[in-house]
């Protein structure tokens, strides 16, 4: 019989994988303590009008990407291709911003795109966000921005990365914008590839997001989208750029960078790292202050980010990152039949003082069980065998140092501590 195989672009994550991303996620943890943020979970799955009233019709996500299904009741489902939409859902249907001005929330989670599976894409992926609401204030894009920059700091690949940023302005700013680039690339339109004439119909800014070297070649003299910012657009960019200069954090404008989803306004920015290869982005964000009202909420600024850990990963591995391992304390060694009984009795109280313990439940010699402990790099060894059954003693073997000593069992905590 054919053995069943995952399903293409999806991954497990074996054992011995998954130290690292806990290592990530203990970072993340402490990183968003120190901010203030506080996690949400939301569903794996969403009603599909979620992402497409949100992220946006036209956008590859959610014409190309996504895994809809219609349920039985013919409601149209889709597992979510991002966070955003979701914690936004939540946000408004359990009337968040009552429990705080400012809510400031963050999410871990699989998502699932269906895209061209490559180094760094996969079709289900994970990433952490944070988001925050209740402030269009520049101090606090910064402040989103500095969250990234700390986790980047503590996870020691600050050198790899760059921020790119850029201000694609108020929706007035935009309209005005999408005008003069559609007057630009009019000309142009019948050598445009397929996409960026479906864009230049549904949303020509996109067309700035193409990898094509005929577009980016007449890209170059197209119109400036910093010459359409509001006097408001201005300031707030100039604001944000500051106190990213006062935070020490480098920056490169990148007037190019849209971003591929329909949400957001004003500052978007993105972390890439030339250690992952074409699918260089590490993290990608921005403000979005229409989402709530979009999606049925009172008007409330937002702004977020988020990153993909199986990239970070990436970038962790190329820089031999220290990973941490899963060493048990103890393996005890029982090589006698008869001393099973105080084997489990005194690993349960070894396990009750927070030692880590394994023992052997195959019965192998003590040969074969040294062997298994050195090749986990267990520090104790701890036999039993009959001889101390009968003195009531245990040995305690120090295998780094190869020592050992023998003592009474009811002496063997002082003996450990
Ligand atoms: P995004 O740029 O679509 O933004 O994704 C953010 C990050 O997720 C990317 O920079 C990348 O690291 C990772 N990522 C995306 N697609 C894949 C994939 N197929 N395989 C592996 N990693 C991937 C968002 O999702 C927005 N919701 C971010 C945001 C939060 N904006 C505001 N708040």
């Amino acid at each position: 019989m054919n053995q069943i195989q995952n399903i293409k672009g999806t991954h497990d994550i074996l054992p011995k994988d998954t130290k690292k991303w806990q290592d990530i996620e203990h970072i993340i943890y402490q990183t968003c303590r120190l901010f203030g943020f506080k996690e949400i979970r939301t569903p794996i799955f969403e009603k599909t009008n979620l992402f497409s009233r949100s992220v946006g019709e036209i956008t590859d996500i959610v014409s190309k990407e996504m895994y809809s299904w219609n349920d039985k009741d013919g409601t149209s489902l889709t597992l979510r291709p991002e966070l955003t939409a979701s914690i936004v859902r939540s946000y408004i249907q359990h009337n968040l911003k009552t429990h705080s001005t400012i809510q400031r929330l963050f999410y871990i989670g699989p998502l699932f795109r269906r895209e061209r599976p490559q180094k760094g894409r996969q079709r289900q992926f994970h990433q952490f966000g944070v988001e925050a609401f209740g402030s269009e204030n520049p101090e606090q894009d910064a402040e989103i921005i500095s969250i990234a920059w700390h986790l980047f700091s503590k996870l020691k690949i600050i050198e790899d990365v760059e921020l790119k940023i850029n201000s694609i302005g108020s929706s007035e700013c935009r309209e005005n914008y999408r005008e003069a680039l559609k007057d630009f690339i009019r000309p142009y339109f019948s050598s445009l590839s397929d996409t960026s004439k479906i864009r230049f119909k549904k949303n020509p800014l996109r067309i700035l997001d193409t990898k094509n070297t005929d577009e980016l070649n007449i890209l170059k003299s197209a119109p400036n989208i910093s010459n359409f910012y509001t006097e408001e657009d201005k300031t707030h960019f100039k604001t944000v750029l500051q106190f990213l200069q006062s935070m020490e954090i480098p920056y490169k404008i990148n007037q190019t960078l849209v971003r591929g989803l329909d949400y957001y306004t004003k500052t978007v920015f993105e972390f890439t790292s030339k250690t992952l290869g074409a699918q260089d982005a590490l993290l990608g964000g921005g403000r979005y202050d229409n989402l709530v009202e979009t999606l049925g909420g009172k008007p409330t600024p937002g702004i977020g980010f988020a990153a993909g850990i199986e990239r970070i990963i990436i970038a962790l591995e190329s820089k031999n990152y220290n990973f941490s391992k899963q060493i048990p304390d103890i393996y005890f060694i029982c090589i006698d039949e008869k001393a099973l009984e105080t084997t489990l009795s005194i690993t349960k109280k070894l396990r009750e003082n927070n030692f880590s313990v394994i023992f052997d439940p195959l019965r192998r010699s003590m040969k074969s069980q040294l062997r298994e402990a050195n090749k986990f790099g267990t520090k104790i060894a701890l036999i039993l065998g009959e001889h101390e059954m009968n003195t009531n003693s245990i040995i305690i073997k120090n295998l780094s140092k190869k020592t050992q000593k023998t003592c009474s069992q009811s002496e063997l905590f002082n003996f450990l501590y």
